[in-house]
């Protein structure tokens, strides 16, 4: 296990002036990595949105001493590695060739013998830039007399417009809206998720080494899912894969930035190969939340029909989605939108409708799925801000309209009109139990005594349904590779346990809580346990962590690899107990015969035994491995209500209360489990109420540094209260449902929902998140409601 580092800040090793580029706040383990002869790169980046290059001249940052190569995207092209794959099947420009297509984009890559050096010969380089008409806007991009921003695949795609998809009975859905628009009610809310970012505190890195003697490449690197990235590696570079080593113990945060391959990682892996010296590359603050993968960017149309008493019948969706220059979203194959179509919800819709179109524009290429399922967060925020617009609508309370269009316990296994089948879930019991905690109707009293006098107090409910654990592999692939993963077990002489998995930590706790899974199928203690991840060479294939899949998917094959050593351990007790397998009982850590609970075996003597005493008709030894493909997904579930008060002089919203009920069926750990849940909380408050990265005219990016991206931090994070429900997954071997990425799904939507509630009284329907004080002064200023 790499040790964490200490943070790097401007401290005595720090002596230049320059060295704040470099500050990245939390420690990064690859830039522990220190290798003898290391040399360092850094990337020469656009200014501007959207470019042609006339010209790249070198000659002044190779004289800048410690400046040994400059790597340019006709170089690349020159070895047929100026494009790579991305993870939706679009192709990228590692470096820039003839164009730039948004700001920061990756033009050059300094090679040096120091940091410092790279970074100056970084400043070197002069790129004649001939600036172009650039689109930012994605309905502007799909106008007619857009300009064509990736002629590169015109013969394929002659527009902006990279692809519609549709899911849903088109016609059935537009019957139940003419029927309620006739009959019944029809609410419609447009809304816009703006583009946001992971920002994980650790920034993405590598350390690339070449070893021309033996042709291996071995690559520490800030990786979420370090086996598929040896195979798009080896694809991309042509590289044999059994000679490439990806080395990802520790990353300091993912969140989903840290799927993707960036051009540095490409970049430092050939300098490696050309210098054959390790190369070193660390991004800093501003190339990370610039140019990385961003998440969302959805514009939105959802409809609701309606019943007049507010029973739902219909759903319908359109969306256009902005996917920057390139068509790097990470999702699997088969669903472009993700699993956007998880748009239904908590509630019992007939029929649905959803359509998506995704442009180009002059942004960073992405997006990924930031703490959700690959759109998830899209979606359960649209359908539980359409709800409100129909309880306004209807009259009714948005808890009761809830409670009224819920799928029932009974329901389960649940068909969604979009497809989905839900494992299990009692989503009344969620909100009830959450309704209690913060006595409901004892706010709505006070609400309306302050509202009398003049004050601004909201309540708002989000009852969101989650999906995750992608998946099976018949459905679910990314870049082709099914979405399985895998535990690999070994019982060591003397009861002691070596556990791999095909999964990879971030903060998550997996340390703790797959060694819990063996423990407890085992009946031994946690402590006697080790478990890794994150080194290709050693542990098992697996598509990574991301998408809260490790618990449902991972979690699942250690729980079954563990259940193989023990039906291997029951053989061996039954010949050293002499009797057959039929006549032995299992009590956690030991079988012994039925009726005879004083003769039995624990399972380290019959780890012992395996190694030293195997019964002739069996292989030595006591190691099981696992690679399972989940039969569904699992659908956690929660009920969450905030509590906000407006201040009518500054527009400012103050989170009084927040009361978050998840229910993610049985739970390993309780402890980190509620860990993920504040994280993932405040995760959601972030793009509520501070976080976005918006661009001007120009095709400029603002919010490139911690003071323009705000994310929140303990004072403004409010004191979060959590209770939970337990609802097992009938389909997982140990009943766990996903939980890492729930409360950044399920609270945007209860904030904003509280927001519009405090204002609602005014005829407010919809603000757009994220909610800042200047969006809230300017409607009070319009209400005439702003204090003096
Ligand atoms: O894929 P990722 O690890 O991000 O998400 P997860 O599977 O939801 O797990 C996050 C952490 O919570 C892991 O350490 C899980 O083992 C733990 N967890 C748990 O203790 N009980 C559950 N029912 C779900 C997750």
């Amino acid at each position: 296990m790499a040790t964490q580092v200490q943070a790097h800040g401007l401290g005595e090793s720090y002596k230049r002036k320059e060295d704040a580029r470099f500050i990245r706040g939390q420690g990064n383990y690859v830039d522990d990595v220190d290798l003898p002869g290391m040399l360092y790169g850094d990337i020469v980046r656009s200014p501007y949105g959207h470019a042609l290059i006339k010209s790249i001249d070198i000659s002044e940052a190779m004289k800048v001493p410690g400046v040994l190569a400059v790597i340019t995207g006709k170089d690349l092209d020159a070895a047929g590695l100026a494009w790579m794959p991305t993870l939706s099947a679009d192709t990228e420009a590692v470096l820039a060739l003839d164009r730039v297509h948004y700001q920061m984009q990756e033009v050059a890559f300094v090679v040096a013998t120091s940091r410092y050096a790279a970074a100056d010969g970084a400043a070197a380089v002069e790129v004649d830039y001939e600036p172009l008409p650039v689109v930012v806007d994605p309905k502007k991009a799909l106008e007619p007399d857009a300009p064509l921003l990736r002629p590169d695949k015109k013969d394929k795609q002659p527009t902006n417009h990279i692809y519609h998809w549709e899911t849903g009975d088109r016609a059935a859905t537009d019957a139940a809206f003419a029927e309620a628009a006739a009959n019944g009610v029809v609410v419609r809310q447009h809304m816009y998720i703006p583009r946001i970012h992971p920002a994980p505190i650790e920034t993405c890195g590598c350390v690339a080494d070449y070893q021309k003697a033996t042709g291996k490449l071995t690559v520490w690197m800030t990786s979420q899912a370090p086996h598929a990235h040896r195979t798009l590696f080896a694809i991309v570079a042509g590289l044999p894969e059994h000679r490439i080593r990806i080395i990802s113990p520790d990353v300091g945060g993912g969140f989903g930035n840290k799927v993707p391959i960036y051009p540095g990682y490409v970049c430092a892996v050939v300098a490696s190969i050309t210098t054959g010296k390790p190369v070193k590359w660390i991004e800093d603050r501003t190339e990370n939340l610039t140019s990385t993968g961003f998440a969302r960017d959805y514009h939105i149309k959802a409809e609701i029909a309606a019943d007049k008493d507010g029973t739902v019948k219909a759903l319908r969706v359109y969306t256009l989605a902005d996917h920057g220059a390139f068509d790097a979203a990470a999702q699997p194959t088969k669903f472009p939108a993700g699993l956007f179509h998880i748009c239904t919800g908590s509630y019992d819709f007939k029929n649905a409708f959803v359509e998506v179109d995704a442009a180009h524009t002059n942004k960073a290429p992405g997006g990924i799925a930031y703490r959700c399922s690959f759109r998830v967060t899209e979606a359960s925020y649209l359908i539980e801000r359409a709800m409100d617009t129909l309880a306004h609508e209807v009259g009714k309370d948005p808890a009761q309209l809830r409670l009224q269009n819920f799928i029932r316990p009974e329901a389960f296994p649940y068909r969604s009109a979009l497809n989905w089948t839900y494992d299990s879930g009692n989503y009344e019991a969620a909100l009830q139990l959450a309704m209690k905690n913060v006595d409901y109707e004892g706010l709505r009293r006070e609400q309306a005594e302050k509202r009398a006098r003049g004050e601004l107090m909201g309540i708002g409910i989000s009852s969101f349904t989650e999906i995750v654990g992608a998946g099976p592999g018949k459905h679910f692939d990314i870049a082709g590779i099914q979405m399985f993963d895998s535990c690999e077990i070994r019982v060591h002489p003397t009861g002691k346990i070596l556990a791999r998995i095909g999964v990879q930590t971030q903060g998550q706790g997996h340390e703790t809580t797959f060694a819990q899974i063996i423990a407890a199928e085992l009946g031994i203690s946690p402590d006697d346990v080790d478990v890794e991840h994150g080194d290709t060479d050693t542990a098992p294939y697996g598509l990574g962590t991301y998408a809260s899949r490790s618990t449902p998917v991972a979690g699942a094959a250690t729980a079954i690899a563990a259940r193989k050593v023990r039906d291997k351990a029951k053989k061996i007790a039954a010949y050293l107990l002499e009797v057959g397998e039929e006549d032995l009982e299992w009590e956690p850590g030991r079988f012994y015969v039925k009726g005879t609970p004083s003769k039995g075996k624990t399972i380290q003597e019959l780890a012992f035994a395996a190694y030293t005493n195997c019964p002739p008709y069996l292989e030595p030894g006591l190691e099981a491995v696992d690679y399972y493909d989940p039969p569904n997904l699992t659908y956690p579930f929660g009920s969450y209500i905030c509590v906000v008060d407006i201040d009518r002089g500054t527009g400012e919203v103050h989170i009084r209360r927040f009361m978050a009920v998840d229910d993610c069926g049985t739970i390993i750990n309780p402890m980190v489990v509620e860990g993920q849940i504040h994280g993932g909380l405040t995760q959601g408050l972030a793009p509520a109420l501070y976080e976005e990265l918006s661009y001007d005219e120009h095709g400029n990016v603002h919010g490139s540094n911690f003071q323009d991206y705000l994310i929140p931090t303990a004072i403004e994070t409010p004191n979060w209260e959590t209770d939970k429900t337990f609802t097992p997954s009938p389909h997982h071997p140990i009943g766990a449902k996903g939980i890492g990425e729930s409360p950044t799904v399920g609270a945007p939507q209860a904030i904003a929902n509280a927001v519009v509630d405090a204002l609602s009284h005014v005829g407010v329907r919809h603000i757009d998140i994220p909610i800042t004080p200047w969006k809230v002064w300017s409607i009070l200023k319009e209400k005439g409601l702003t204090s003096d």
